[in-house]
């Protein structure tokens, strides 16, 4: 009662200053009614009753509105440049990279390429629930690679700290390409001789095999560990630093291949404008209801935040562990992984001054909070990427709201989530707001394919 008589004084007050300044003349009538309208849409609890034909549903405070904007295509600085890659944005380097991310070449049967699993028909994922390459399941859900550049981390748990770096992992992993550094350093260097010294200036001479082994790498296959260890420091150097610049040029392809404009971003211009009838044209009042879920009652945007939809953070979401595996240690690994990474931003074969690796210097190595924590997945076409999380656990966004619902504790770790219990309207409302996210990827379209002369 107290309130309802504070909101009524209030609200007199409001319309009498407004009064007063419209017949003054000193402000616009625009104004002063948008913040009326707030004070309504608060005293009448949601300002339904006062907006007939479902108009309500896209009526947002000057609050509200800004945090819609922030989330929009928009407001997506221009990709800065990564120091740790002199050729990041070199378009030659584009042009190896691309070459190199479809080229099964770099794989030791010929059957697997970095677009056997980021597929660019499917938001380069791969539609599966573990990644699986020779009918064997890898530990992880592939992700896409869509916009990454703009992390800090890479990779579920950001065991790597540049695209280039992480772009090196896949090629000598036994369940991936299954490959070694020396087979694709000589690999590259014979098929793509010319890009590569057009790019990275002379290449070192190979040809003694007594020196650079056909398969040699520091991975588990014992015959290939023992090759690497048995070359001499000066030759593994030369090595690894062929190595790493195959990743840069992958990476500068990569780095093309950014989120497009989706519906939702459009919303978000028209909620800025505060223009309700291309609100109403874009969004049913159902999606608007989920966008307010999304923000409001969801916290969603605790942790899916910015124009990505993600934190770039690292959380417990207190998943359940598929049946038959061990727990997944998550960021409390990719922390001790990266900093031991001899390709991070502080290596030999980055490109970076020490002060421009910020985040490595700055990493928070150990920590209870990042126990079963991983990178906050952007949400951008999340429609099109299923299945869904680190290890693939949800078939649908049905199954992953419905988690968010019941929030169970995580063990070992901590959940950083609270329930939500959103009824089945709430719940159907918010997967409708996610399904605007849906955008192809914006990139030169000779991008999304193979290059030109391959099969
Ligand atoms: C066998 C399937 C497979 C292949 C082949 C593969 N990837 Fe991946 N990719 C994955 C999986 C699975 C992950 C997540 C692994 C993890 O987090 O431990 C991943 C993660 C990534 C990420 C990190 C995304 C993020 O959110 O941080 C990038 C970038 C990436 N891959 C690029 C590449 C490139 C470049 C190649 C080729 C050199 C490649 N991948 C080859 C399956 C694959
Ligand atoms: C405390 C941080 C946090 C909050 C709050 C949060 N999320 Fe997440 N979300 C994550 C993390 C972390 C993952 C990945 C978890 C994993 O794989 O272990 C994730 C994954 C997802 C995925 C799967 C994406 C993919 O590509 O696999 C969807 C969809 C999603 N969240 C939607 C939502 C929605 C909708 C809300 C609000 C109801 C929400 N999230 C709230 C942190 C959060």
């Amino acid at each position: 009662m107290r309130r309802l008589l504070v909101a009524g004084a209030a609200l007199a007050l409001i319309l009498l200053i407004a009064v007063a300044l419209i017949s003054t003349g000193l402000i616009g009538g625009g104004i002063v009614g948008a913040t009326i309208r707030e004070v309504f849409t608060w005293s009448a609890g949601g300002g339904a009753a006062l907006q007939p034909g479902g108009a309500s549903a896209h009526s947002w405070s000057e609050a509200e509105r800004g945090l819609i904007a922030s989330l929009s295509i928009d407001r997506l600085r221009p990709l800065p440049p990564d120091p740790s890659n002199a050729v990041g944005d070199n378009p030659e380097a584009v042009a190896l990279g691309h070459a190199l991310f479809f080229d099964s070449g770099l794989s030791p049967d010929g059957s697997v390429a970095c677009s056997t699993c980021h597929q660019p028909d499917r938001y380069f994922t791969d539609g599966k629930v573990l990644a699986n390459v020779r009918d064997v399941d890898t530990p992880r859900h592939t992700p896409t690679i869509v916009g990454i550049a703009y992390s800090d981390w890479f990779y579920w748990d950001g065991r790597k700290d540049s695209q280039w770096a992480q772009a090196l992992a896949p090629q000598e992993a036994a369940v991936e390409h299954g490959g070694t550094r020396t087979a694709h350093a000589r690999y590259v260097l014979s098929r793509y001789s010319s890009e590569y010294e057009a790019v990275f200036g002379p290449a070192p001479d190979l040809s003694d095999a007594s020196r650079f082994p056909g398969e040699a790498a520091p991975v588990e296959d014992e015959a290939a560990l023992a090759a690497w260890e048995a070359m001499s420091e000066a030759d593994r150097g030369a090595i690894n630093h062929v190595f790493a610049n195959i990743g840069k040029s992958i990476a500068a392809y990569s780095r093309k291949i950014l989120p497009g404009r989706s519906r939702f971003d459009d919303y978000a211009a028209a909620a800025l404008a505060n223009d309700g009838t291309r609100m109403a044209e874009l969004f049913s009042p159902q999606e608007a209801e989920g966008l307010r879920l999304f923000f409001g009652d969801g916290q969603c945007t605790d942790c899916h935040n910015g124009p990505l939809f993600t934190n770039g953070s690292f959380h417990n979401i207190g998943l359940p562990l598929p049946e038959g595996s061990k727990f997944d240690q998550g960021r409390s690994l990719g922390t001790v992984q990266v900093v031991e990474d001899i390709f991070n931003c502080l290596g030999e074969y980055s490109d970076a001054s020490e002060e421009a690796c910020v985040e490595l210097r700055f990493i928070k190595i150990e920590g209870e909070e990042l126990i079963g924590a991983f990178k906050v997945p952007g949400l951008r076409n999340v429609a099109e990427t299923a299945p869904y999380m680190h290890n693939g656990i949800f078939a649908d966004l049905d199954a992953v709201i419905r988690h968010y619902n019941h929030a169970p504790p995580a063990f070992p770790g901590h959940s950083d989530l609270v329930p939500l219990a959103f009824t089945e309207e709430q719940s159907a409302a918010l997967i409708a707001f996610l399904l605007t996210l849906n955008a192809a990827p914006d990139a030169p379209p000779e991008l999304l394919l193979p290059p030109e002369g391959t099969e």
